[in-house]
């Protein structure tokens, strides 16, 4: 029952973790994200703890580890013209790995262990949030005679729109220091109060993300400077926003690409090159 849905490959779910470490270290590493507690690193380690509920979650439900499988749980009763069928993922199982995995260093009492501890969290409800009912066809020629329906995950590239959304609405916190039994311990609380407060959904930071415009190797911000831009673009790609106003410089570029192209019957295709004049714009 568990195979239905996907290819069998025999990942365990404990090398999907160790892929995923190596694979998110490196950037976590390199970005300024991890510096600094801006809304950026928010995103990061949102990003990241969802990764990690999601390979496992996925690994389980594909039967490649032997301590988890499908959700039995939160079935109900089935649906109209369906039942339940193939193997529903087990993202609570997959979240509590990922809790262990990437908040086991957050457990300091300061205020970048809550922060983490807290965007951490919003990463991994997230998958919760966007699970949605997949369903099958039985039946003869592919009728649709019988319907059976499972909870899926959805596709990671959901999760990441959903998080950007998260990252363009993040809060932020100011640092409260309180004298306990323990010593001193940070918690955050929200900066403004005339906003909605953050529930454990939403990305808190506490610090002002650095000046893209500029340099800087501190920050590991290499500047907009020689970066193309879109002459025509009001948003983050246009050149007035990205190169921070300091205007841009425009060049023709020669590219050489197929055009005139048949179909021959059959089957194949044939094409002239031309040479195409684009204009160019970077950053000053
Ligand atoms: C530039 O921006 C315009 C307007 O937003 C858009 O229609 C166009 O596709 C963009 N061009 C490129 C190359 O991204």
């Amino acid at each position: 029952m568990k195979h239905m849905k996907y290819k069998c490959n025999k990942k365990n779910v404990f090398y999907s973790i160790l892929a995923l470490y190596k694979l998110t270290y490196p950037f976590l590493y390199w970005s300024f994200c991890l510096v600094l507690a801006t809304r950026e690193s928010a995103f990061v380690h949102a990003i990241a703890s969802a990764g990690v509920a999601f390979a496992v979650t996925r690994s389980c439900a594909e039967g490649s580890a032997t301590i988890c499988g499908c959700d039995a749980r939160h079935k109900g009763p089935p649906g109209d013209g369906w039942k339940w069928g193939g193997c529903s993922e087990d993202v609570e199982f997959g979240s509590m790995v990922s809790r262990e995995f990437a908040d086991a260093r957050e457990n300091r009492p300061d205020a970048r262990s809550a922060m983490n501890r807290q965007n951490n969290e919003a990463g991994r409800t997230s998958l919760n949030d966007n699970m949605f009912l997949k369903c099958k066809c039985h039946g003869l020629s592919g009728s649709c005679e019988v319907k059976t329906c499972w909870w899926s995950q959805p596709d990671f590239r959901v999760i990441g729109d959903y998080m950007k959304d998260k990252y363009d609405s993040a809060s932020e916190m100011v640092v409260e220091k309180h004298q306990e039994s323990r010593g001193w311990v940070e918690t955050l609380r929200p900066k403004y109060n005339y906003f909605k407060p953050p529930t454990d959904t939403d990305l808190v930071y506490y610090e002002t993300s650095p000046n893209f415009c500029d340099p800087n190797p501190e920050t590991g911000s290499f500047g907009t400077r020689d970066r193309a831009c879109n002459v025509s673009s009001h948003g983050i790609d246009g050149c007035d926003l990205l190169c921070c106003g300091r205007g841009h410089n425009t060049r023709t570029e020669k590219r050489r690409e197929k055009c005139n192209c048949i179909f021959h019957w059959c089957c194949y295709v044939s094409c002239q090159e031309c040479t195409r004049v684009y204009d160019v714009h970077t950053c000053k």
